[in-house]
């Protein structure tokens, strides 16, 4: 417990120190580190993107167009998009009018129920959403929160055109079932 809370506590405060709005942004610094997704001039657009850590994160990374969506509000950062609304539920490219993509980040969690495996089902359906999105408009690199369980294997299988590799941040609390799945158009 005591360990728990001061790997918190590290990430946190590193944060703050940064100016970063949470500490999710060192799960996409490392992520990027590790995969180097993001190119200078990549157009990036993030899913779930409240507070807007992974939008001050891209933002570091690419010159290109930055947008995000979330069905909370965010205050603005500049040199971003932001829209207000529910991905599964939205026609996001006309809300947006957005470039051809070339980054689509998710950090999307689903309302958890504390059941293991509907919570995994759930962040499963968020990820076959992503996924079809990245289908939809020719995205070439994505990369999308779920929480592991045991369909994760049998659905990535089926994830045709892409190679796909799955990622534990060391920021991400061991304890989370969070993982994150990096996939290139191949
Ligand atoms: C862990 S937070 C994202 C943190 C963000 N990456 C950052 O670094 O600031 C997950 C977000 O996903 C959002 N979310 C979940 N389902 C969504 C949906 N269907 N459409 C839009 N946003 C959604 C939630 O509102 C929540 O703000």
């Amino acid at each position: 417990m005591w360990r728990k809370k001061q790997h918190m506590d590290h990430f946190f405060k590193k944060a703050k120190i940064n100016g970063y709005r949470a500490r999710s942004a060192f799960k996409l610094i490392e992520i990027q580190k590790k995969y180097a997704l993001i190119n200078a001039n990549d157009n990036i657009l993030d899913l779930g993107c409240a507070p807007g850590s992974w939008l001050q994160v891209s933002k570091q990374y690419t010159k290109g167009w930055i947008g995000g969506i979330d069905l909370k509000c965010i205050e603005p950062i500049s040199g971003t998009y932001f829209k207000q609304c529910d991905f599964l539920k939205s026609d996001i490219s006309e809300i947006l009018q957005m470039p051809k993509i070339d980054v689509l980040l998710s950090d999307m969690s689903p309302n958890t129920s504390g059941y293991t495996e509907i919570d995994h089902q759930s962040s499963i359906n968020l990820l076959l959403a992503v996924y079809s999105f990245a289908i939809k408009y020719d995205i070439h690199k994505f990369v999308s929160k779920i929480l592991d369980g045991p369909s994760l294997k049998n659905n990535l299988q089926s994830f045709i055109n892409y190679e796909t590799k799955i990622f534990k941040p060391q920021s991400s609390k061991t304890v989370s079932k969070e993982i994150y799945v990096i996939a290139k158009k191949i």
